[in-house]
């Protein structure tokens, strides 16, 4: 880096590690990047810059880290300005600083989780495979070549991996009838679109640790005998389309894609596509549409994508969380995995804490903390400092809970009794100031605005809907207006196609259940039905 370089303690060269993922470059993480280089400079000292994902603790990004002996010392949130001040405190050392947050794994947020599907986010260089490597990368499809297809989807069943995309479906069941249907040419497909609000895991993982989802995507194709897989994303997300694309080039080079993957007789490669960011299509079938260059259009199921899906052959439709969830289901066996978890909802869920929250960032843990903790202790509260009054989980079609509600542990079942849904897995944080009624005409409109069309009761009852809440707010006939919405929201419900219109209920009789007060109706009034 310097041209007459020295270097610090006992001539081994430190290492510094600088995000790269958009949360931290939002904060300024390239700026601290560029002050760092010129700091080093200065001094004429040599430094290894390695630039990383996020760990995901997003009110300390950018947060940097440099390596003290085997430990890592982390630093945050530093800007530019504070780099120089940083060097002078002995920050290479990992010498006391007003920013100094000792190592990593031991701030509280980051000790309580059991990392299994981010263990490298936010460690690894994302862009070296032999980094990859040197942390476990590619044992998982190691050992899936050791096991064969029909092994390799017992093994996944077994972990009880159910899809993190938000319906909670079994992956290994999923895998099992594509493989089972006979076809010359099958498809991986990777739902990355990520609509849902508060969620950002499937970026995380793109710019984090791409090679992860390249070789979950890689087990799954040897297990169904797929041979081409595509990641769909959004337009939204330049920097991950930008990673993984590098990601895919130098898995190509180092033959870990394309003929004959790590030295087998599996051929297996992948493209990225970006779509414009319609909510719909993160729904499988729209999302398939859109992949073949049409509208994205909901299609009617049976069939489904497991016996017709893209271009109408057999096609796995996946959540990026699953697929590179598969790779430590592999690595570290079926049991491993499953021992993580409550009830029917085995193993880890990165759950995502975000809206009015002091402490927002991705959580990974075992299925069960209940939302009361997430919220009030892993969270923090509200950024505001004000009291929490709801939480919306499970993305803009996920029910508004009240904090009577904050026992709930995340888990699918706990949530679907109580009239809700862990989706991707997005918490997002309200404070008392929130009005419930805009929430709930919200709703109505993102439905209205995002609905393919396809059915009448989401394509023209949100906009009824909508007109409904509008007269709510001007206080006419707020009571049989309010017996309008029970109404509409059951029509929605049974009559959709799809869940955009057949979930918008949630949200939309949540806020009038647990927040009667305000709708200026009277208080207990749903709650009571
Ligand atoms: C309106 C709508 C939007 C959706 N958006 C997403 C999305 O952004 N990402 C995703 O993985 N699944 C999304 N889904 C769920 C997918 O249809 C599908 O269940 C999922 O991709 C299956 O993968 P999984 O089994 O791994 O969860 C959406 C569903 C609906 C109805
Ligand atoms: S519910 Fe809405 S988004 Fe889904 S198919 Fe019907 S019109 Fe399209």
């Amino acid at each position: 880096m310097s041209p007459a370089p020295q270097t610090t303690a006992a001539n081994k060269m430190p290492r510094i590690f600088v995000p790269r993922d958009s949360g931290a470059l939002a904060l300024g993480s390239d700026e601290v990047e560029r002050a760092i280089v010129a700091g080093l400079r200065r001094r004429n000292v040599e430094a290894e810059i390695i630039r990383t994902g996020s760990r995901g603790l997003f009110w300390l990004e950018p947060m940097i880290e440099v390596s003290v002996g085997d430990q890592r010392i982390a630093y945050g949130p530093v800007s530019a300005s504070d780099v120089e001040k940083l060097f002078d405190a002995g920050f290479l050392e990992g010498k006391p600083h007003a920013l100094r947050l000792g190592q990593p794994e031991e701030i509280p947020f980051l000790k309580r989780q059991n990392r299994l599907t981010f263990a490298r986010c936010g460690i690894v260089d994302r862009l070296s495979l032999a980094d990859y490597r040197a942390h476990d990368g590619y044992k998982g499809l190691e050992r899936a070549l050791s096991l064969g297809p029909a092994k390799i989807v017992e093994e996944v069943t077994q972990s009880g991996l159910r899809g993190r995309g938000g319906a909670g479906f079994p992956t290994g069941i999923k895998w099992r009838t594509v493989a089972q249907t006979n076809a010359a040419q099958k498809y991986i497909v990777c739902n990355a679109d990520e609509g849902d609000s508060g969620t950002f895991s499937d970026r995380m993982i793109m710019e984090g640790d791409p090679f992860s989802l390249i070789e979950g995507m890689s087990i799954a194709a040897i297990a169904v005998g797929a041979t081409k897989g595509y990641v769909y994303t959004r337009s939204e997300y330049p920097h991950a389309i930008e990673v993984f694309s590098r990601a895919l080039a130098i898995a190509r080079a180092e033959r870990v894609l394309g003929k004959g993957i790590a030295d087998s007789n599996y051929d297996f490669d992948i493209e990225i596509r970006a779509g414009a960011g319609a909510y719909v299509c993160g729904e499988e079938t729209a999302l398939l549409e859109s992949l073949e260059g049409k509208r994205g259009m909901v299609r009617a199921k049976p069939p489904l994508p497991a016996h017709h899906g893209l271009f109408g052959q057999p096609t796995v439709i996946n959540n990026l969380v699953s697929l590179a969830t598969v790779p430590v289901i592999l690595a570290q066996g079926a049991k491993f995995y499953a021992e993580y978890g409550m009830g029917r909802s085995r193993g880890t869920m990165p759950i995502q804490l975000t809206g009015n929250v002091k402490h927002g960032g991705l959580f990974e843990a075992g299925f069960g903390v209940t939302l009361g903790e997430l919220v009030d202790e892993i969270g923090g509260g509200t950024a505001s400092g004000r009291p929490v009054r709801a939480v919306q989980v499970g993305g803009p079609l996920g029910a508004y809970f009240p904090r009577a509600l904050f026992d709930t542990p995340f888990d699918y079942e706990a949530f679907t009794a109580r009239d809700g849904l862990i989706g991707h897995g997005g918490i997002v944080v309200f404070d008392d100031t929130v009005d419930m009624a805009r929430q709930a005409r919200f709703a109505m409109e993102f439905c209205a605005i995002e609905s393919c069309g396809k059915c009448t009761p989401c394509r023209i009852g949100s906009t009824r809907g909508v007109e409904v809440f509008d007269r709510i707010a001007r206080g006419e006939n707020v009571s049989d207006n309010i017996e309008l919405i029970d109404d509409l929201c059951l029509t929605m419900k049974l009559g959709s196609l799809c869940a955009l219109g057949g979930f918008t209920p949630y949200p939309v009789m949540s806020a009038l259940k647990h927040f009667p007060e305000d709708f200026g109706a009277r208080p207990g009034r749903v709650a009571a039905e």
